[in-house]
């Protein structure tokens, strides 16, 4: 059973001009604001070193979640991994002289939508969990303060703060590409990504209607949805993809849906 986390709100700690935002943050997300650490409080965001973070506490330390486009692994494959044959791209359907337009419907910290839009898709990443989309929104917003990564969020991704199976039930908007990354148990197992993992399990758990989101997707996708999965996991609601493409930890199970 997921134990849901406390999350406040802490402003003491920010300029005037961040706990302004600080403070229309808590309101926003509906959550309480503290000004002085509170041990009711399992997670708190705060904004430090110009951005905002979230802490939660390990024993004595603290461990600290913030995303990152401008150092850091997501950094790292804008700068040095722009083939378009690697396997997230290809499982999206990203060809020489084509880029499909991609709802990112699990966005979380925004990484696989952001090797999608450095790529040249148009990508809408949507997120339901109130604090990873405040995080990512962060991200972004000082991305968009970087010269060389302002023009791929600019011009190339949106964020909305939504249940990707209502959006796609009712909005009018369609893509080509439904990319799905859903909550699964094993992940990689470098220590950035077990703490960032370990950190988005406490706060959003395990997603448990990720077969309704995918019916969703199927459903809406002009052609195809790419579900990435565990390499040793079967395929989501076991539903037989039309092609599967293989990562080093994990896979894509691609569905072309005008076949289907
Ligand atoms: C494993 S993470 C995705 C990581 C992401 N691909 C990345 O590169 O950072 C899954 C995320 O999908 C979100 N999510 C799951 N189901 C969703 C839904 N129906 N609508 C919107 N977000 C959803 C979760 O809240 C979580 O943040």
């Amino acid at each position: 059973m997921d134990i849901k986390p406390q999350i406040a709100v802490r402003a003491d700690i920010a300029t005037p001009e961040t706990a302004s935002y600080l403070f229309a943050l808590a309101e926003r997300l509906n959550l309480p604001l503290i000004d002085a650490p509170d041990q009711r409080f399992s997670h708190v965001l705060t904004y430090r070193n110009s951005r905002l973070e979230l802490d939660s506490q390990e024993g004595s330390a603290t461990a600290s979640l913030t995303v990152d486009f401008l150092s850091g692994p997501a950094n790292y494959r804008f700068r040095h991994d722009r083939r378009i044959n690697q396997p997230l791209a290809r499982a999206a359907g990203i060809k020489r002289g084509y880029r499909p337009a991609v709802l990112d419907g699990t966005a979380g910290f925004g990484e696989d939508g952001f090797v999608l839009a450095t790529l040249g898709c148009r990508v809408m990443m949507i997120e339901r969990s109130a604090v990873i989309w405040a995080l990512l929104a962060d991200g972004i917003s000082r991305a968009r303060k970087n010269e060389e990564v302002r023009q791929i969020f600019d011009q190339r991704v949106t964020l909305k703060l939504a249940d990707t199976i209502d959006y796609l039930n009712f909005s009018e908007s369609s893509y080509d590409t439904v990319y799905l990354d859903p909550m699964y148990p094993s992940r990689p197992k470098s220590p950035l990504n077990k703490l960032k993992m370990r950190l988005l399990r406490e706060l959003v758990g395990d997603d448990y209607d990720c077969s309704e989101l995918l019916t969703a997707a199927l459903d809406k996708a002009r052609r195809r949805v790419a579900v990435k999965r565990p390499a040793k996991a079967g395929p989501l609601d076991q539903r037989t993809p039309s092609y599967t493409v293989t990562a080093k930890s994990s896979r894509y199970d691609v569905y072309l849906t005008p076949y289907l």
